[in-house]
């Protein structure tokens, strides 16, 4: 159960939402994920409707939607799903368990030989918690906080060469797993979580990006990347959400494709900073859209 955090930093000062009586610091995402949306959100809040039901998510990623709407109510109840088996384990024992993916966390250090002995272990050797706590370490410390693994399932991503990575911010767990008590999180196709949503339910999409070019196609988060086949099937799930009457807002990139595939959805232009390369040491402006089946207030 979350205990209220008496002391807190500076930094996490700053970030303070005021609930009730007892002073609760609000979550930010707990792993960084390729196609984070966290510096989106300015040009989201705008564009979200302003009032609905549940909040489907289930390309969860890092979550940077769903911690924003928990913080802006935090009763809100949520399902959140994503493929990556690993990822839902640990968002699972944050939420269920947070003691013991602390302890564990709190024997990681970042160490170049540790590293990739911990990244050589079979997670299937491993309990709940000790996988969670694991991914959370890789995280931290490899290359660019990626999430890959190769064709035989095992991460793959190189030791990052870290000054001093939080490796664990127990206050930020804590807030996670205050923020993720009243979500139902799942390891699932995005199709039969959307399945479950109903009318005045709210469901942000944020797919593997259709790439920009050849060069460009980094949708390997897992080992199944996410192709034109998918991109359509989801158009055809947008369609049916619309039907039910339920609010849906998905993110792409901004490619002749996916405009043609969303033709007579409102398509609004957002600009992120992304990296441009697929060695993602070059980055740059980018243009995305955010596709909404609704009109927003702001907007009309
Ligand atoms: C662009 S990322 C989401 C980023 C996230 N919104 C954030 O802010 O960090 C896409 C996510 O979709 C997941 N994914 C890929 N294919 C999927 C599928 N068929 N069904 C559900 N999730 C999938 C990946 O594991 C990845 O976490």
């Amino acid at each position: 159960m979350a205990k209220p955090i008496p002391a807190v930093s500076a930094a996490t000062a700053r970030k303070l939402a005021n609930t009730n009586r007892v002073i609760y610091p609000v979550a930010s995402p707990i792993v960084k994920w390729a196609g984070g949306k966290t510096q989106l959100l300015k040009h989201y809040t705008r564009l979200f409707p302003a009032e609905f039901n549940r909040y489907f998510e289930p390309f969860l990623g890092g979550g940077a939607v769903f911690f924003h709407m928990v913080a802006k109510n935090p009763n809100l109840r949520a399902v959140l799903s994503d493929s990556n088996v690993e990822l839902i384990n640990c968002y699972n024992m944050v939420k269920n368990d947070l003691a013991s993916v602390v302890r564990h966390l709190k024997k990681h250090r970042n160490d170049k030989h540790h590293f990739y002995k911990v990244r050589a272990m079979d997670v299937n050797d491993l309990t709940p918690a000790e996988r969670a706590a694991r991914l959370l370490f890789l995280n931290k410390t490899c290359f660019n906080g990626l999430y890959r693994v190769n064709r035989k399932g095992q991460f793959n991503v190189p030791f990052g060469r870290y000054e001093n990575p939080k490796i664990c911010d127990e206050i930020n767990l804590r807030a996670a797993e205050r923020a993720l008590c009243n979500a139902k999180i799942i390891t699932a196709n995005f199709e039969a979580v959307v399945a479950q949503a109903k009318k005045g339910d709210f469901v942000y999409l944020d797919p593997p990006y259709q790439p920009l070019s050849t060069t460009s196609s980094f949708t390997g988060y897992t080992r199944n990347s996410f192709g034109c086949d998918d991109q359509v099937r989801l158009v055809e799930v947008f369609q049916k959400l619309t039907d039910k009457g339920c609010f849906a807002m998905l993110s792409n990139s901004d490619t002749p494709y996916i405009r043609e595939l969303y033709d007579g959805f409102q398509i609004e232009t957002v600009y992120a900073n992304r990296a441009i390369n697929s060695k993602g040491d070059k980055r740059g402006r980018v243009a995305e859209v955010a596709i909404l089946n609704y009109s927003p207030d702001d907007l009309t």
